[in-house]
């Protein structure tokens, strides 16, 4: 069986940890932020050191790496630390979802949880997590290192800029949305009923930004 390390232990971490046995593997132990937990065990599984343990060996090469953690900007820097130094964090696809024959999804770091559809002629750039039920119309393109939480529906025709977060069970319109610039974040609920600017919060229905 294949094995893979996660990193990151929170509340999310279980969620992802049922994705990779799902999709075919065995968790070979965990991975801290720091070295206060190392040697005990969470959900079973062995905390085996701290990232910096982890990023001080010589090479990652030939293992596999599952990144549990929700923040776009941790998971992202973790992301490009593990390639370079030769390790591999596979993209997994939960056998529920409906992924168009017409789609395509990066090789790395995309996590397609259950009941997810992803329609034709759309695309997810790498390290890019989709929670469940989530919906993503055709023609539109997720960028790397977004997370959609459960039950968000992303329109037709749009380009979600990279480092979006999109909230649970919030809804852009078909072609009414045509990009949602990097880094925004989206409340959860919101209604999008057009463009959202770069490094801004949306909230409510309709969408208006939120003044932080
Ligand atoms: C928008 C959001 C970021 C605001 O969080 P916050 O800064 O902690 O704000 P607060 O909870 O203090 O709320 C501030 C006000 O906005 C309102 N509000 C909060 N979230 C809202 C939402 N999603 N839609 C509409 N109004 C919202 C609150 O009722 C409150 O209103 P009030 O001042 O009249 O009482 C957050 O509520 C949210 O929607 N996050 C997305 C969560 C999510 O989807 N997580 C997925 C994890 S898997």
């Amino acid at each position: 069986m294949k094995e893979i390390y996660a990193l990151g232990i929170g509340h999310n971490t279980p969620v992802f940890i049922d994705l990779a046995e799902a999709c075919g593997y065995r968790i070979a132990g965990l991975y801290h932020y720091n070295d206060s937990r190392t040697g005990e065990y969470d959900h079973g599984f062995e905390i085996l050191g701290s990232f910096d343990d982890l990023l001080s060996l010589p090479t990652l090469s030939s293992k596999n790496f599952l990144l549990t953690m929700g923040n776009n900007n941790i998971r992202a820097e973790l992301f490009e630390k593990i390639l370079k130094k030769g390790g591999n964090i596979p993209s997994l696809i939960h056998p529920t979802a409906v992924i168009s024959r017409f789609a395509s999804i990066a090789e790395s770091g995309v996590y397609i949880s259950p009941f997810v559809y992803l329609q034709a002629d759309s695309s997810i750039d790498k390290n890019t997590v989709v929670l469940s039920h989530v919906n993503i119309s055709h023609n539109t393109t997720i960028g790397k290192n977004c997370f959609l939480a459960g039950n968000a529906t992303v329109g037709a025709y749009t380009v979600v800029e990279d480092g979006v977060f999109i909230g649970q069970g919030a809804l852009t319109i078909s072609a009414k949305v045509s990009k949602i610039g990097k880094n925004a974040y989206i409340a959860a609920r919101a209604l999008v009923t057009k463009d959202v600017p770069e490094n801004v919060i949306v909230v409510g229905a309709p969408a208006r930004v939120m003044e932080k």
